[in-house]
């Protein structure tokens, strides 16, 4: 395996820890400790497969590493780096060359057309599910996604011809268990740890600036009412939800897009000092998604209702498909809406918004209404103004660096391919219609405050 920026998110020592800790067999080929020619970890691996050697290498790539808050290695470019380990893997007469990649796949078929000699990329970073692989020159690329959502099996027939070979791609869906006994507790211990685990380290201030600051929606509310009732009504304030379904509201990976200033100045830092009330004390989000579903001890009778609507409605459309995906992806839903019945809790349901609109709908009102019913000072969940208008700490009292205009490159930074597959600025993604303007696609609310 190799690794890419985000594996730096608590820095180089504690990466290379756990690599130490759990013996994993880690190569990377061009990622040094920074100011230094010292590689992090080996170079190569020659691996010996059915009597034929496998060299294996793997490359990164520098430009990820420019956003990163820490700065402690040095990336170098891939390609003379790939050269030369294909010159000295050559030289030890190996079979087959391969390179393991976190370059993205538009970089690794750059790679493939400049560098001859690599026979398969095993790709990513770029999170491409490519059914097939791609024949670049004589090197083949694959990729299988992220997050285990597949599984990608290459087999080459060596004793025809190099380039004959069978690929397939497993998805990883409901057809398969839900692991052993024991894999499941680990994943369950896992993120009772994490959410034990102080998330994220808080910044430091770089350059003796002021940090830049987040006053969130409870401070604009103030003079901005109209933007912030468009706000509420969108997804984007309630953007918590959607991670406690899923039971992810620890993970740094999915905390990112779904919460306001993260890794920046003055932003988010950790879950559980994400909401202050006026008072001064934290609220915990989660304990107020699952009282808010409750009457007493009761779920909330109309939710009820809705459950057992969807339950009824979802048992209709799978006798009424032939679909395997459709009536498998029905038979979770089934499953999720069941868990919230039986365990009177959202956490980890794995209920899907998209498939449940009315439930929620339903739900977005309560967080609001709960959220509305608590006086906060501050609230970092969710995807707030701020996300679009810069941190605005003495706006409107001082002259501050506030961004004046939201351009549409701020919502692709969370709208990407992977985790927003449908966005289309022009036409799909409409909050509050088009600006008078007709210049933005998108706008929180027409006119002065
Ligand atoms: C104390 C009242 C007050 C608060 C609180 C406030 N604003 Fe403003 N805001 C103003 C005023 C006044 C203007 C200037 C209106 C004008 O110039 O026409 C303004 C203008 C703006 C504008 C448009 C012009 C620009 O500077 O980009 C945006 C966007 C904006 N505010 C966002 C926010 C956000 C986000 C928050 C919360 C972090 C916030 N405001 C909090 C009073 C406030
Ligand atoms: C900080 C990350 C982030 C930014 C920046 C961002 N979004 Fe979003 N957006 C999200 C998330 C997360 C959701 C899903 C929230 C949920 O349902 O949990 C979302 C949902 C939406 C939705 C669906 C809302 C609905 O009511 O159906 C629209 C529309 C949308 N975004 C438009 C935009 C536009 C336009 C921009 C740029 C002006 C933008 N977003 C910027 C993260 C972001
Ligand atoms: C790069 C930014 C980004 C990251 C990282 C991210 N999300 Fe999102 N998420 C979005 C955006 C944008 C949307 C809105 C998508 C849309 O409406 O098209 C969204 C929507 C969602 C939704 C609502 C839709 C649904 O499927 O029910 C869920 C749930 C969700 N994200 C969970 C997660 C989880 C879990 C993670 C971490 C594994 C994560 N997100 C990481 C940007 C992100
Ligand atoms: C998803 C991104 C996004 C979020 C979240 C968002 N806004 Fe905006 N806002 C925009 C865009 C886009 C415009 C219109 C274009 C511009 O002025 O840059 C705008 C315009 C404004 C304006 C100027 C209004 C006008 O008519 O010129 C104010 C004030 C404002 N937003 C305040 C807020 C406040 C307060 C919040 C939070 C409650 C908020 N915005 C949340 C994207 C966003």
């Amino acid at each position: 395996m190799t690794i890419g920026e985000k594996d730096f998110t608590f820095g180089k020592d504690f990466l290379i820890e756990q690599v130490k800790k759990f013996h994993l067999p880690v190569v990377s080929s061009n990622v040094y400790e920074k100011g230094t020619r010292k590689l992090l970890f080996e170079d190569h691996k020659i691996v010996t497969v059915r009597g034929k050697r496998l060299g294996i290498f793997a490359l990164t790539e520098p430009f990820h590493f420019k956003f990163l808050a820490t700065q402690e290695v040095d990336v170098t470019d891939p390609i003379p780096i790939a050269q030369k380990m294909i010159k000295k893997l050559v030289n030890d007469k190996v079979d087959y060359i391969i390179v393991l990649s976190d370059l993205g796949i538009l970089r690794e078929t750059k790679l493939a057309s400049q560098v001859e000699g690599i026979d398969i990329i095993i790709g990513g970073h770029s999170e491409d599910v490519l059914q097939q692989p791609r024949m670049i020159k004589n090197t083949l690329i694959v990729q299988a996604g992220y997050q285990g959502h597949y599984i990608g099996n290459l087999t080459v027939f060596s004793e025809v011809q190099k380039k004959i070979y069978n690929h397939e791609l497993v998805a990883l869906d409901t057809h398969f268990e839900p692991g052993t006994p024991f894999m499941r507790k680990l994943v369950s211990d896992f993120k009772e740890k994490l959410e034990k685990h102080e998330t994220v380290p808080e910044k430091t201030q770089k350059n003796g600036k002021v940090p830049q600051g987040y006053e969130t929606s409870s401070y604009c509310v103030q003079c901005h009412t109209k933007q912030t009732e468009v706000w509420k009504n969108s997804h984007h304030s309630t953007a918590f939800l959607s991670l406690y379904v899923r039971n992810q509201h620890f993970n740094n990976e999915c905390i990112s897009c779904h919460t306001v200033g993260f890794h920046k100045e003055g932003g988010f830092t950790d879950v559980r000092k994400a909401v202050v009330k006026n008072d001064g004390t934290f609220l915990d989000l989660s304990q107020l998604a699952d009282t808010m579903i409750l009457e007493t001890q009761e779920l909330n009778q109309d939710l009820k209702k809705l459950l057992k609507k969807n339950i009824a409605q979802f048992k209709e459309a799978i006798k009424a498909t032939q679909e395997k995906d459709k009536k498998s992806l029905y038979e979770g839903q089934i499953f999720a809406l069941q868990k919230i019945e039986e365990t009177k809790s959202l956490k980890g349901s794995m209920l899907s918004f998209y498939e449940n609109p009315e439930i929620y709908n339903f739900l977005r009102k309560l967080y609001i209404k709960e959220l509305d019913k608590t006086k906060l000072a501050k609230n970092y969940w969710g995807v707030q103004c701020e996300n679009c208008h810069g941190g605005r700490a003495g706006h409107p009292f001082e002259k501050g660096d506030f961004s004046k205009k939201v351009g549409t490159k701020a919502c692709a930074t969370c709208h990407n391919k992977e985790n927003s597959p449908r966005f289309n600025l022009e036409e799909f993604h409409r909050v509050q219609g088009i600006h008078k303007s007709g210049k933005f696609a998108f706008i929180c609310a027409e006119g002065k405050p």
